[in-house]
């Protein structure tokens, strides 16, 4: 096991069994994953910040070398702040490709003691996002196969009551 700190940095808006698959994998690649909930200006949000992370933090609860935090700000800044050497991405279609490799180029550049290192997703969620889960879940279809199970409930719950998709 290397010592490098690695970020995941998305807006988990909610998490998924995708985003569990990326962070489960990056834990046993580096000594330690920080699982950061970040603002994507392309997109507005369905659950707080907090709500997020509440998430992110049960979903992970049994990986020991991961932890989850919140910025307000660019990501090139977080990793320099906590010293990280990586920041961890997963990839799904060709279509990720394009917009991933531009914000790998942008943060190499703002922070070159940072490599961004792409993970391929499983086979089973190569459809998968959050956007989805919220479309589904807001119309009462079921989404236990695409979020952590113990969060499915959560999730329906909360899309109901904001009527958000
Ligand atoms: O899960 P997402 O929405 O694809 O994650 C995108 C995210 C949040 C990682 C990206 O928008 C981001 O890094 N936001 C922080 C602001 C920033 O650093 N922007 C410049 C990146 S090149």
């Amino acid at each position: 096991m290397n010592d490098i700190i690695a970020v995941c940095p998305g807006s988990f808006d909610p998490v998924t069994v995708g985003h569990i698959d990326i962070i489960s994998r990056a834990s046993q690649m580096f000594s330690e994953v920080v699982v950061v909930v970040m603002q994507n200006r392309a997109k507005s949000p369905s659950f707080t910040i907090e709500e997020r992370k509440e998430m992110l933090m049960e979903a992970t609860k049994d990986l020991k070398n991961v932890r989850v935090d919140s910025f307000e700000g660019l990501l090139a800044d977080y990793t320099e702040k906590i010293g990280a050497g990586a920041i961890v991405k997963g990839l799904r279609a060709m279509s990720d490709f394009e917009y991933e490799f531009q914000m790998a180029l942008t943060n190499k550049k703002l922070n070159p003691n940072t490599e961004t290192v792409f993970l391929t997703t499983r086979a089973e969620n190569m459809y998968l996002s959050s956007s989805m889960v919220k479309q589904i879940g807001s119309m009462g279809g079921d989404i236990s196969d695409f979020v952590p199970k113990e969060l499915a409930e959560k999730i329906v719950e909360r899309l109901k009551q904001r009527g958000s998709i």
